[in-house]
């Protein structure tokens, strides 16, 4: 699942379960299962990634799912982004510790990103529902990219439930993907979120894109042609 780059899962492994669980980011009931449960499921994520792509990780909490992508996939770069000051200490410990050049952590929370950044594909896992995590991450999204969100079971009742959102914020195709059907039981659940191309946008015509200040609104009430009344 790692190949060569196992040793440095294993240093990540150790982090997680020494200076994690000491910091209150992983529970320690977590440890026994965090191969299985955390790990190999997050590395599965990395299959629905395109090939360098620019990866936004929000909500990573100790790191899950970006600190894996970024040491599976060292073709990608990967932001992390988290609010908690704790957390994102951990983070850039955690970075620096297993040499990873591909990540940049910030500590924000996504909604104050939105305008400011934008990515290829935008991830998160057991952030928030789907109808709320849209409203965080969709906007985050580049145009022609993607939001790729880990997500349980019953994602198609929440797909369901954030019909309305989906609408307001133009997004595109929703797929539902199984990752490592034959490695791990559950397989990982993942929906994919298409954001628009330029044309469901309406931003570029046959003519290209309008040039120039928008046409200037008349600044006096034009007066009425005066009709003679024969
Ligand atoms: C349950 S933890 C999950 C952490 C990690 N993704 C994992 O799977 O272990 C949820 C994380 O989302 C963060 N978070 C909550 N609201 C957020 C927001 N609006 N923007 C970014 N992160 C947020 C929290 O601080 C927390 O670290």
């Amino acid at each position: 699942m790692f190949a060569s780059q196992l040793a440095l899962a294993e240093r990540y492994a150790v982090l997680l379960s020494d200076a994690g669980v000491v910091r209150g980011l992983l529970g320690p009931r977590e440890v026994p299962r965090l191969w299985e449960r955390h790990l190999v499921n997050c590395a599965l994520l990395s299959e629905a990634i395109p090939d360098g792509a620019d990866v936004c990780d929000i909500g990573s909490g100790a790191g899950l799912p970006g600190i894996v992508l970024a040491l599976r996939r060292p073709d990608l770069s990967v932001t992390l982004v988290e609010p908690l000051l704790r957390r994102t200490s951990f983070l850039e410990e955690a970075v620096s510790e297993l040499g990873l050049g591909n990540v940049e952590v910030v500590r924000a929370r996504a909604e104050e990103l939105h305008g400011k950044r934008d990515f290829a594909v935008v991830t998160s896992r057991a952030v928030a529902p789907l109808d709320r995590l849209l409203t965080w991450s969709f906007p985050l999204v580049r145009q022609g990219g993607e939001l790729v969100a880990m997500k349980g079971s019953a994602i198609h009742e929440e797909i369901e439930r954030a019909t309305r959102t989906l609408r307001q914020l133009g997004a595109g195709a929703v797929r539902v993907e199984l990752l490592g059907v034959d490695v791990v039981d559950p397989p990982t659940t993942v929906v994919h979120v298409e954001a628009p191309g330029p044309s469901a946008l309406g931003l570029a015509d046959a003519r290209g894109p309008r040039r120039g200040p928008p046409p200037r609104r008349p600044t006096r009430p034009r007066t009425r042609p005066h009709r003679s009344e024969h």
